[in-house]
C-alpha cells in the first residue's frame, strides 16, 4: 500500500516574512487532512523559520536542492548535513536545476546518495522535454536518467516524480492518461532493473501545471500516487484542495 504524497515546490517565490505568512494560512486546513504525506519546499533561507512554524504539524518540510559535499569551499552551496537540521525531504533533479544549470544525470546520482548519508529522503524529478516527446523518445530519456538509481535507494525510501517539461508552469498539464502510462513505463522498467517488489512500493508523482481542477485526472489513475506541484502550491484554497481530493480519493480505493 503506497502512501499518496502531495509535495508543494515554493521554487524561487517567497520571501522570508511571505513564506512564514504562507505557512500560518495553510498550516491548520492542511493539519486536518490525513492519509496524505503533505510536503512543502520553501527556498533555503526561509527552512528555519518555517520550521518553527511546523512544531508540532504533521505537514512534512522539504528543501528544493542540495550540494554533494558535506562542507568545504564551495561558495554558496548548501550541504546535506546542514538541511538535515532543517527538513526531512529535498527535491533532487529538477528540470529547471538540468536545464539552467547543467546537473547530469552524475551530479544528479552524487547528490541523491549524499541526501540519503544525511538522513534526507530525496524526491528524484525525471522528465523529458517537448522535442524528445514529440520524436518519441521519452522512455529512452526516462531510462538513461534513471540509470544510476540503484535498488538501495528506492528500499530507502526514493519518491520519484515524473514531470514532463513541456507541462512545467505551461498551464499545459499532461492527461491523467499520459501521465499514468508513462508512470507505468517507469515502474516496469524499475522492475526489469531492480525487482518488481521494488517497482511496485516506490511511490511515483506526477508533476507539470497541477491544479486543484485538474488534481483527480491524475489521483484516480492507478500508478500515480500524488504530485509535485508548483504554481498552485503558493495558493492556499488550491493546495489545500488538491491534498484534500487526494485524501477522499486514495481513502476511498
Ligand atoms: P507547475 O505546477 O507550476 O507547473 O510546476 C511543476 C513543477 O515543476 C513542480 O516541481
Amino acid at each position: 500500500m503506497r502512501i499518496p504524497m502531495i509535495a508543494g515546490n515554493w521554487k524561487m517565490n517567497t520571501t522570508v516574512s511571505e513564506a512564514m505568512a504562507l505557512v500560518k494560512e495553510m498550516r491548520p486546513g492542511l493539519d486536518r487532512i490525513d492519509n496524505v504525506d503533505k510536503v512543502i519546499c520553501p527556498p533555503f533561507v526561509s527552512l528555519s523559520a518555517v520550521k518553527e512554524l511546523l512544531k508540532g504539524s504533521s505537514i512534512k518540510l522539504g528543501a528544493q536542492d542540495l550540494y554533494f559535499e558535506e562542507k568545504g569551499a564551495y561558495t554558496g552551496e548548501i550541504s546535506p548535513l546542514m538541511l538535515a537540521e532543517l527538513c526531512q525531504l529535498v527535491i533532487i533533479g529538477h528540470s529547471e536545476r538540468r536545464q539552467y544549470f547543467n546537473e547530469t544525470v552524475e551530479l544528479v546520482d552524487k547528490k541523491v546518495k549524499a541526501a540519503f548519508k544525511a538522513g534526507l529522503k530525496p524526491i528524484l524529478c525525471i522528465g523529458e522535454t517537448l522535442k524528445e516527446n514529440e520524436a518519441g523518445k521519452t522512455e529512452e530519456v526516462l531510462a538513461k536518467q534513471l540509470s544510476l538509481t540503484a535498488s538501495q535507494a528506492y528500499n530507502a525510501g526514493l519518491v520519484l516524480a515524473y514531470e514532463p517539461i513541456w507541462a512545467i508552469g505551461t498551464g499545459r498539464a499532461a492527461t491523467g492518461q499520459q501521465a499514468n502510462q508513462t508512470i507505468g513505463f517507469i515502474r516496469r522498467h524499475i522492475s526489469q532493473q531492480c525487482s518488481r517488489e521494488i517497482a511496485q512500493a516506490v511511490r511515483i508523482l506526477y508533476g507539470g501545471s497541477v491544479t486543484a481542477a485538474n488534481i483527480a485526472e491524475f489521483i484516480n489513475q492507478p500508478e500515480i500516487d500524488g504530485a509535485l506541484v508548483g504554481g498552485a502550491s503558493l495558493k492556499t484554497s488550491q493546495f489545500l484542495s488538491i491534498v484534500e481530493q487526494t485524501s477522499s480519493f486514495k481513502r476511498g480505493k
